[in-house]
């Protein structure tokens, strides 16, 4: 339940009011008659204004500028599908429709914003592809979405965040100016001051695996075991009498990669799917010689946030 707002000369402000402020703060350099798309497509007699109290937090629209840099960074194309979580008056559902012909959605609690949306985009000739739903995103169903855009706050991210790293692997998320707690973006940019983040969601690895290795020196067998909190990875692999910590992990949504030393000194590269409880792909060693590596689960997972707030 939102707590309801004090009035500015209230010597405490409440946490939600101090979440406006931060909001407003960020929306002050944005005269309301210079925000696009609505003011000629606005054809009932509701008005929205900056700032207008919404169910978790309030509405502020995210400048132009940095709406189109976030879906550059989330690299939408027109095989994507973007799911905007409290699209207010339906700007990043309608610039990924319009800019990079990507099927779109927007999840607003607030019916009088989805109607002006829904007018929006038929203004600017996206609504077969820009659709809008009234609904609160803590029930909505957004896992087909491949790109999820928010402008939330801090706390509401959080709350997001198991749900957002349940999604198929290698989904984007992006945000404008709040992060997701101990989780780092995987990118960060910066438009008139103010930030956007990018996240994959990474696949979850973490746990123990048999891992076979077949190259011009005949099939080897191992046992790795891989530790995670979220993108970042790192793991320890048996092989024979050796022990050997993996080098250069990285894990970017699905796409697994590593090297490893053998027990003869050979420094081979790995890049794998992540498929399930599967990892299948290639290795290379030092001096050219390629070879397969496959992977199966021997046990259960650990949690892909690592036990992290
Ligand atoms: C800061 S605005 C961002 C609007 C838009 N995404 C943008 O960046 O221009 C947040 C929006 O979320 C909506 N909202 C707040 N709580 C919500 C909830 N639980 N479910 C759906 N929408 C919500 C508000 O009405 C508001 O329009």
């Amino acid at each position: 339940m939102t707590a309801p707002l004090r009035s500015a000369n209230d010597a405490q402000p409440t946490v939600p009011e101090l979440n406006r402020r931060r909001l407003l703060g960020l929306a002050a350099a944005v005269p309301l008659t210079a925000l696009p798309g609505w003011s000629s497509a606005q054809t009932s007699t509701f008005t929205p204004n900056v700032g207008q109290q919404g169910k978790d937090v309030i509405w502020v629209p995210t400048p132009d500028a940095l709406v189109n840099r976030m879906l550059r960074m989330a690299q939408v194309t027109s095989n994507d599908f973007v799911v905007d979580l409290g699209s207010g008056d339906g700007k990043i559902v309608i610039a990924a429709a319009r800019d990079f012909k990507a099927r779109s959605l927007g999840v607003e609690f607030n019916a009088d914003m989805v109607g002006l949306s829904r007018r929006n985009a038929q203004a600017a000739g996206v609504d077969q592809l820009a659709r809008f739903e009234q609904g609160d995103i803590f029930t909505f169903d957004f896992t087909q979405a491949t790109v999820v855009t928010m402008y939330l706050l801090p706390g509401l991210n959080l709350k997001l965040r198991p749900q957002l790293l349940r999604m198929r692997p290698g989904t984007r998320l992006v945000t404008h100016q709040f992060t997701m707690g101990s989780w780092e973006p995987d990118d960060s940019s910066n438009v008139e001051n103010r930030p956007g983040y990018l996240w994959i969601v990474p696949a979850p690895v973490g746990g123990g695996w048999k891992m076979t290795t077949t190259d011009s020196a005949g099939a080897r067998e191992a046992t790795v075991r891989f530790t995670q909190a979220f993108q970042q990875v790192g793991g320890t692999v048996t092989m024979g009498t050796m022990d050997a910590r993996i080098r250069a992990p990285r894990l970017s949504g699905d796409l697994l990669s590593f090297e490893l030393m053998d027990e003869r000194g050979t420094l081979r590269s790995y890049s794998g799917r992540v498929a399930g409880d599967r990892i299948e792909g290639n290795t290379r060693a030092v001096d050219g010689s390629e070879g397969r590596f496959f992977a199966t689960r021997t046990g259960p997972g650990t949690p892909v946030d690592g036990g992290r707030d």
